[in-house]
């Protein structure tokens, strides 16, 4: 990653100030955050950002939480299966407890206001501006896709129509947000200046960073579904056992955390921990001298006890497509009612509003 550690710490300060006036008063805030819909979520999903949102839910901010279908269409040309991811991920919302009564779930392909935002947006940016964010390339660098797609290159400036369209003024996320939250700030900014009279009609959003130390998958690599080295969320209780058996560990008989040292056993007792409560150091006591064997056995226990309601409620979710479509309909209505508002103030700013009636 290629945000400088100083721009990291300056960010970290940011949010830590963020966090404290969200505390103060949560009316003030909107939230929004999102994720794409390419299948289920993983632990590092739940301790990373979605027990904050939860959070979040409790303090009583306004919380918008998008499923980001079009977002999906960056480095791949098939739609195949997105329908079930889509029903995969409200599942996943619900079962871990956000509720459609205090928060608004919307896809931004249903939204189609929020994404007519783009075209005055894109004319805020430039081209270099555009290729020169440091997630987007890495992001570039990673796919496989044969060709660089306009829409990879533009989704940064989406994402802006995204926290946007709905005044969003906080949008968790992690450090390979901020390019994406800066380039959102630009866009405020410049639009302010431009069209309206240099008010602060759009906020600056600010980025709330994930204080929750980030779990590594069964490999020792960065967590991710594409790379077979997850636990969903929804995995039965086998399928957890069987991947936290087969993951990477050490030969070295006594369990200690050392997150250095050990990497892949600590990152084990990490997510022990978060699922049971404690603190790494503590579980690494009580495995003691039984290897990484009993360590295995001790998390997959950790991790099969603190997801049981979670996944019964999930299956529950899972097997009611239309309720779930429902809770995603009243959400996109919603976000609908939110987004033609700002786009009626966006064209009449910018000497556009000959509509009749
Ligand atoms: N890029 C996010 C992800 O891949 C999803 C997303 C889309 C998003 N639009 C957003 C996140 C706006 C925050 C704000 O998970």
């Amino acid at each position: 990653m290629q945000v400088s550690n100083q721009s990291f710490a300056e960010a970290q300060e940011a949010s830590s100030k963020v966090l404290a006036d969200i505390r103060a008063d949560p009316t003030t805030t909107t939230v929004l955050t999102g994720d794409r819909p390419t299948g289920s979520l993983h632990l590092g999903h739940y301790f990373g950002t979605l027990q904050n949102r939860i959070y979040l839910q409790k303090l009583g901010v306004q919380l918008f939480v998008l499923i980001a279908d079009y977002q999906v269409f960056t480095d791949r040309d098939s739609a195949a299966g997105i329908g079930e991811n889509v029903l995969d991920l409200l599942a996943d919302y619900l079962a871990i407890g956000l509720r459609p009564e205090d928060c608004h779930i919307f896809a931004h392909s249903q939204v189609a206001s929020l994404n007519q935002l783009l075209l005055p947006f894109l004319s805020l940016v430039s081209v270099a501006e555009l290729q020169r964010n440091p997630t987007v390339k890495d992001e570039i660098r990673a796919s496989q896709a044969k060709r660089l797609s306009g829409l990879m290159l533009s989704y940064p400036v989406h994402q802006a129509a995204d926290i946007l369209f709905c005044k969003g003024n906080v949008v968790p996320g992690g450090k390979d947000q901020l390019p994406h939250i800066e380039l959102a700030r630009v866009i405020a900014r410049r639009f302010n200046e431009r069209f309206a009279d240099g008010s602060s009609y759009f906020p600056e959003p600010a980025l709330l960073l994930s204080q929750a130390p980030s779990l590594l998958g069964t490999d020792g690599q960065k967590m991710s579904k594409s790379r077979h080295n997850s636990i969903a969320i929804s995995a039965s209780d086998d399928e957890t056992i069987s991947m936290i058996t087969s993951a990477k560990t050490d030969s070295i008989r006594d369990i200690n955390y050392d997150p250095q040292g050990r990497p892949e056993v600590s990152n084990l007792l990490l997510l022990g921990a978060l699922c049971s409560g404690q603190l790494p150091e503590q579980l690494a006591a009580e495995v003691g001298n039984r290897g990484a064997a009993g360590l295995k056995a001790v998390v997959a226990d950790c991790v099969n006890e603190y997801f049981r309601d979670i996944r019964i409620r999930r299956q529950e979710y899972r097997s009611d497509p239309a309720y779930l479509l429902s809770v995603l309909k009243a959400g996109n209505d919603y976000a609908t009612e939110v987004a033609n508002e700002t786009l009626g103030q966006v064209l009449s700013m910018m000497g556009m509003d000959y509509r009749a009636g």
